[in-house]
């Protein structure tokens, strides 16, 4: 409660979570009304190679409010995370285990969402054109692997945004179970994704007038190495910094809600409460984030599945705003004022 109190006064972030959202979304051409009929024309069609157009309506995204002292204007932010995109595999250079898991995936994610997660992708981009925020934040696990189809939808689809975005990559994008996390996927997945990256998957940032906002790979649970130094040289500019990471720091609040859903560690950080312990390098990588002079005005999360917002606690406190999942057809509006 005390920690509640403190977010409404001195961070001025305001979530509203919108319960009914999937009933909000009008759909062009579905007349059924039962969850089960429309997800399973939707599947039918992706396997047709159709698509479902869904129309996102601005009732329908999460909105959160943020304050940058001193900035010269408001912005908008459309924060979008864990679409896990999934396209049937059928090129011919893909081997059979991908094709059988990118099968066996679409099938478990037609229990979680109504919709396709490509239609809703290519929804909430549109969405994004249409909306013209200042700029497209995506959290990572935007394609639920990094099969062959995945990328070219990825690619096809972010040629087509019209809005700037930064894209930090979370465990999905460029691991298949079998290659969890290993050297192969390092070097063989992770690098396809660089030009959606700036080049450097490890960190990179998108500069707007007023502050910077710095992606950081923390999708392996921990923060990368290489992305620490550079970290350091971005704090250093003497600009309001907001930083986006797929795997949410620890807060006391998130953990306790995190662990009922998932029953293991998803939160970086709090391990002697059941998180992950963080190593050297990621507990730099926190000390430097919540400093007293830090210039980070905000974590930006996703990977959890469902919305949260509470403050990281260290020499100050730092509101961290996790994002619902794309999946379901959510995205986050982060107004900022002044
Ligand atoms: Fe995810």
């Amino acid at each position: 409660m005390k920690s509640n109190k403190k977010i409404k006064n001195r961070c001025l972030i305001i979530l509203l979570t919108l319960s009914a959202f999937l009933s909000a979304i009008p759909i062009s051409g579905c007349a059924s009304s039962s969850p089960i009929a429309q997800e399973d024309t939707g599947h039918e069609n992706l396997a047709a190679g159709r698509t479902q157009p869904i129309e996102i309506t601005s009732e329908a995204i999460d909105s959160c409010q943020i304050t940058i002292p001193g900035i010269s204007r408001e912005y908008n932010l459309l924060f979008l995370t864990d679409t896990h995109v999934i396209i049937p595999e059928t090129s011919e250079g893909a081997s059979q285990e991908i094709k059988d898991y990118s099968s066996q995936r679409l099938s478990e994610f037609a229990g979680e969402s109504e919709f396709v997660s490509s239609d809703l992708f290519t929804s909430l981009l549109s969405y994004a054109n249409d909306t013209k925020p200042d700029a497209l934040l995506l959290g990572g696990d935007i394609i639920d692997s990094p099969s062959p189809s995945n990328m070219e939808f990825l690619e096809n689809s972010l040629e087509k945004l019209e809005v700037p975005y930064i894209y930090t990559p979370g465990n999905h994008d460029w691991t298949y179970p079998w290659e969890y996390m290993t050297e192969t996927a390092a070097n063989d997945y992770l690098p396809s994704l660089s030009p959606y990256m700036d080049g450097n998957t490890a960190i990179h940032t998108l500069e707007l007038e007023d502050f910077t906002i710095v992606a950081v790979n923390n999708s392996s649970n921990q923060i990368d190495p290489d992305a620490l130094e550079t970290y350091k040289t971005v704090l250093a500019q003497g600009k309001p910094v907001l930083l986006l990471v797929h795997v949410p720091f620890y807060t006391p609040s998130l953990l306790e809600e995190a662990s009922d859903l998932w029953q293991q560690s998803v939160v970086l950080g709090g391990g002697v409460h059941g998180g992950t312990y963080p190593n050297d390098v990621s507990a730099e990588f926190m000390g430097l984030t919540t400093a007293k002079d830090s210039p980070v005005a905000a974590v930006i999360a996703g990977h959890v599945h469902f919305p949260h917002i509470s403050n990281m606690e260290g020499e100050k406190e730092l509101p961290q705003i996790v994002g619902d999942a794309g999946f379901k057809g959510k995205a986050t509006r982060i107004h900022i004022s002044p």
